[in-house]
């Protein structure tokens, strides 16, 4: 399948921006376009069918700063027909009551605006009292949970793994 598919990530730590740079490399430039949210308009979002956003979790369960700058023009985007998949990074030993609650926040909003979201994310392996990225059973996370001041050397693996199951990301 060949698509265009856009990349877009918030990062205040670098973290994020490391693991975005990783998809992008493994999917490669004829298919995927990497954005920051704080140097792009999140408007651009509406030029791609197929989307990856890469959010961090900060401050006790909060948005990422540059997340948090865009959350309205985001909620005022109508993304109806596209498809996507999220990314977050998270330390679940440091703070295991708020384990990737961004995504989750992330999540919400995509899903209001008619975004069909995929790439949920078995919750074993984890380490973390509470997440508000879980879905309604309890047994996926919402999109991949990346941790990597705990489980850095897990990383890339998920993220090979993550990608080969979205079909919009798949070489076939
Ligand atoms: C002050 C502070 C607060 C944090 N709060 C949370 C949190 O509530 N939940 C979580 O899962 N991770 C939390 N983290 C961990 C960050 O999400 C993690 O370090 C992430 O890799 C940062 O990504 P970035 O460098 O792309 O911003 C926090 C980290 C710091 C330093």
């Amino acid at each position: 399948m060949s698509t265009a598919i856009g990349i877009f990530y918030g990062s205040s730590t670098c973290y994020t921006e490391m693991v975005a740079e990783q998809i992008f490399a493994q999917l490669g430039p004829e298919r995927a376009t990497l954005h920051n949210i704080a140097d792009t308009p999140i408007s651009k979002c509406k030029e791609y069918d197929y989307l990856l956003f890469g959010i961090p979790t900060w401050d006790y369960g909060e948005l990422q700063e540059d997340w948090e700058n865009i959350w309205d023009d985001v909620a005022g985007l109508d993304l109806s027909g596209k498809t996507a998949a999220i990314f977050g990074l998270g330390d679940q030993i440091g703070y295991p009551d708020w384990y990737q609650d961004a995504m989750g926040y992330l999540y919400h909003l995509l899903s209001s605006l008619g975004v069909t979201l995929v790439g949920h994310w078995p919750n074993q392996g984890y380490e973390y009292a509470e997440s508000k990225a879980l879905t309604e059973d309890g047994e996926y996370f919402v999109g991949l949970p990346l941790d990597d001041e705990n489980q850095a050397d897990l990383t890339e693996d998920r993220i090979t793994k993550w990608l080969s199951s979205l079909a919009f990301c798949s070489d076939s």
